[in-house]
């Protein structure tokens, strides 16, 4: 089968959070599996300074009165998957982030960028690709690259089946509706049944239209989004289609993250001696200027700052934790007022809390091997990553029940449990998890079994990979 996995980050070459991940290991899977896997990124200057042998394949106008693009092909590091570039430099050569200015700012000609990047997909899905290669399956993801399967149903002719990933229903992609006719879309699409969203032209809205089927990334999460709670107004939408909707839980990348490998770690370990895991958590404590203290509970939080991650929660109850012994190790960055309250509470408990406001991949893995508890208040948590990295490395993770949190960690009050879980997205609740969660840390015996259940469980992307080739063949 010929699959386009089309994408606006992947890892290791341009990453802001797990869709990078997953858009790094889910092809390499598909590979294994026999597929004729291609992706399609933006060519972001991060991406054509990593990406090696690139040779262009094609030149050509995505849009109408347009100056020419080339579409460069390489094969990414490591998996050595076919990736296609698309390479217009004046939109995506910006030093900064892929989707934001460095202040915090969407960059104001999004809606070109990855109108571009699904028009480009669309393309490579039909009788007009510009190679001689044309997709079975046009796999997108999120909302930049939503309006693949518009552009896909809008053009007659065979075209390729398209498949929706919703990695985070609330990032939407909304904008303002002039931007139809310079992305070449008719009137007539501006509508509650197309790509209409309460007055704006919604990207995300066009993709869970048109798509022939959507997928979420955990099965909890594709019930929470048929919920007015949580579906950020796609419920109504969602529920109609609420027959090509399911849930597929993300997997992780099992060589990147793996403790008994892990080039990053001061010492490696596996679930047959964790003994140097305590290396791990000294070394950490030294490079973070925290206490030297094998017997302080360490957590670990790596995450972006958002309301989404519940990280205010945790700061209400922190200072009781702290000040009975326990320790902190947090990587993230992302919303100001967030950032600038935890700096002050590293200020108020040196050698106890360490703040590192930046994107760091060698101190996330650092922290992951290093910490004894991983926290995770996700008021939302589509699937997550961290929580399986966390099982993996045998550090136990203390998560709210709510989407792929919820599938993925079994709480230790059953034998076979991985970790903390509570309910309620309010601080009393986390707190008296994350204080569960010390009572067996402090029982060797016990915690050991909580972290051996978690680093047995199978986390790979196999058993998803084949669910969504079994979805492929379904709709083609
Ligand atoms: P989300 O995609 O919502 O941010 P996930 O748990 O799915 O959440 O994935 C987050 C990914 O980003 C993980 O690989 C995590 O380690 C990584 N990450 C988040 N913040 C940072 C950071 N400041 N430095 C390094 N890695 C980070
Ligand atoms: C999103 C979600 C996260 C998920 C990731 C990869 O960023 O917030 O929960 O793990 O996508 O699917």
């Amino acid at each position: 089968m010929k699959i386009l996995f089309v994408t606006s980050e992947i890892f290791p070459l341009i990453k802001t959070g797990g869709l990078a991940d997953v858009s790094g290991a889910l092809p390499a899977a598909l590979q294994a599996l026999e597929q004729d896997v291609r992706l399609l990124i933006p060519g972001y200057t991060q991406v054509l300074d990593k990406l090696e042998s690139k040779r262009t394949v094609a030149s050509f106008a995505v849009f109408p009165g347009q100056p020419e693009i080339r579409l460069l092909s390489a094969k990414m590091p490591h998996t050595g998957v076919p990736v296609y570039v698309l390479d217009a430099p004046q939109y995506f050569c910006r030093v900064e982030g892929p989707y934001q200015y460095e202040l915090g700012g969407d960059w104001p000609d999004n809606a070109m960028r990855f109108g571009m990047l699904s028009k480009v997909a669309a393309l490579l899905g039909s009788a007009a690709s510009p190679i001689a290669w044309q997709a079975d399956i046009v796999h997108c993801n999120d909302w930049q690259t939503g309006l693949a399967p518009a552009y896909l149903q809008l053009t007659p002719g065979k075209h390729a089946k398209t498949v929706m990933t919703v990695h985070n229903i609330a990032f939407q992609g909304n904008f303002d509706s002039d931007w139809l006719v310079p992305l070449d879309l008719p009137q007539s699409c501006f509508d509650m049944h197309g790509v209409e969203f309460h007055g704006y032209l919604s990207f995300l809205k066009a993709g869970l239209h048109y798509a022939d089927r959507i997928v979420t990334v955990s099965p909890t999460y594709a019930h929470e989004i048929q919920t007015t709670e949580m579906g950020y107004g796609m419920q109504g939408l969602l529920t109609v289609r609420n027959g090509d909707v399911s849930g597929i839980l993300n997997g992780i990348d099992e060589e990147e993250w793996n403790p008994a490998t892990d080039k990053y770690l001061a010492a490696q370990y596996d679930n047959n001696d964790l003994a140097p895991k305590a290396e791990c958590k000294l070394a950490l404590q030294q490079s973070l200027g925290l206490e030297a203290n094998a017997q302080a509970p360490l957590f670990g939080v790596v995450s972006r700052l958002a309301y989404q991650k519940g990280l205010d929660l945790l700061l209400e109850c922190l200072p009781k934790l702290l000040d009975g012994g326990a320790q902190l190790a947090l990587l993230g960055s992302g919303e100001h007022e967030l950032e600038r309250r935890y700096q002050q509470l590293a200020q108020r408990y040196p050698g106890r809390v360490s703040v590192t406001v930046r994107f760091d991949e060698g101190l996330s893995h650092r922290i992951m091997a290093g910490a004894d508890i991983f926290l995770m208040p996700s008021r939302f948590e589509p699937c997550g990553l961290n929580q399986l990295y966390g099982m993996r490395y045998g550090t136990p993770p203390v998560v709210r029940r709510t989407g792929g949190l919820a599938d993925s960690v079994i709480d230790a009050k059953a034998a076979n449990g991985t970790g903390f879980v509570f309910d309620e997205a309010d601080s009393n609740a986390l707190y008296k998890a994350v204080l569960r969660a010390i009572d067996s840390f402090r029982n060797d015996k016990k915690f050991q079994r909580i972290q051996l259940n978690g680093m047995q469980r199978d986390v790979g992307w196999r058993s998803s990979a084949q669910r969504y080739l079994d979805l492929y063949r379904t709709i083609i």
